[in-house]
């Protein structure tokens, strides 16, 4: 029973970050999308606090380009930390030095080519080995202020040793833009099981409303199945083929989540983001938001106008 439990620990969390960001060209020109910030934070920051919240201490990040400039915004700034300090800057000394707790690890790995999201996470297959792993999609911002459905994941890893993805109820309607789950069961305690995905399903052949979004907590089989993957849609490596194959062999649970998420792969969603967590802000709120009323009132015009 003990080994087992040292078996099912899961401690690393690959964030894949290699990824062109197309959509978001010409910001992401000469830096990684994984950089830009949600108020005055990149969003891969947004990434590791949440992973760290959840029991996570190593953290794996997979670089493309812009390698350098996610290792520096991790790192301890000795200069600046030393200028703001003889400039009396504490709270400002603060927010350079806090970025990571001292018990996080962070390992960076290269991958050559973006050749899908399966091909990214396998480049991490030396480190995580035989272990369990989560994967951590730092496109997605989840708002983890009552809970932390990726502490949640881990635990029941812990638990049952069946690898999970976090998933999103969607409008029947709206299948087809979304990897739905394949569930095999009912949903019971949030747990829905499932016995594969289906990429993209017509409303009428989707075995389920449950869209994966971009937290997964998976079993050591799936870096076995990425190492024999061919590409499959668009040429590239897809993790869910992996996922497919794994829940037909060991089952997999869909954990439904309850927590506000934003897209930041998208520009609205990365927009809405921005102005959700600056309202957040007790400094920024009363100055941004009327601001944001006189816009909002102008948009209703140029409406009524047209
Ligand atoms: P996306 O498909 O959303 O990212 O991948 P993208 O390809 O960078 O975005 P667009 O569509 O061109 O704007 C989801 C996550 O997987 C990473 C991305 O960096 C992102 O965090 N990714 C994707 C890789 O690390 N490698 C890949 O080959 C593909």
């Amino acid at each position: 029973m003990g080994n087992q439990n040292v078996k099912h620990k899961v401690t690393k969390a690959i964030i894949p970050a290699a990824g062109l960001g197309t959509r978001f060209l010409p910001a992401t020109k000469a830096m990684p999308k994984e950089m830009l910030t949600v108020v005055n934070k990149p969003i891969i920051q947004y990434a590791v606090e949440e992973g760290y919240a959840a029991g996570i201490r190593e953290f794996i990040i997979i670089t493309g380009r812009g390698k350098a400039v996610m290792e520096n915004h991790f790192d301890h700034p000795y200069e600046l930390a030393d200028t703001l300090q003889k400039r009396g800057k504490m709270a400002e000394l603060e927010a350079v030095t806090n970025v990571l707790p001292s018990d996080a690890r962070l390992y960076y790995t290269r991958q050559g080519q973006p050749l899908g999201l399966g091909h990214a996470v396998h480049c991490a297959s030396a480190i995580t080995q035989d272990e369990p792993f989560a994967v951590i999609l730092p496109d997605d911002i989840i708002c983890t202020g009552t809970e932390n459905p990726l502490a949640e994941m881990v635990k029941m890893y812990e638990e049952t040793g069946t690898s999970s993805v976090l998933v999103e109820e969607v409008p029947m309607e709206k299948t087809a833009n979304y990897g739905i789950l394949d569930v095999s069961g009912a949903v019971e305690n949030r747990r829905a099981p499932a016995k594969g995905f289906v990429e993209k399903p017509k409303p009428e052949e989707a075995p389920s409303n449950l869209s994966v979004i971009g937290r997964y907590v998976l079993s050591p089989r799936h870096m076995h199945h990425l190492a024999t993957a061919t590409p499959g849609k668009g040429g590239e490596i897809q993790l869910t083929d992996a996922m497919h194959k794994v829940a037909q062999e060991e089952g997999f649970y869909g954990f439904v989540s309850q927590s506000k998420r934003f897209d930041c792969g998208d520009k609205v969603g990365f927009q809405m983001a921005n102005l959700y967590f600056a309202m957040q802000d007790p400094f920024i709120a009363p100055r941004l938001q009327p601001f944001l009323l006189q816009q909002a009132d102008q948009f209703d015009r140029r409406q009524t106008k047209r």
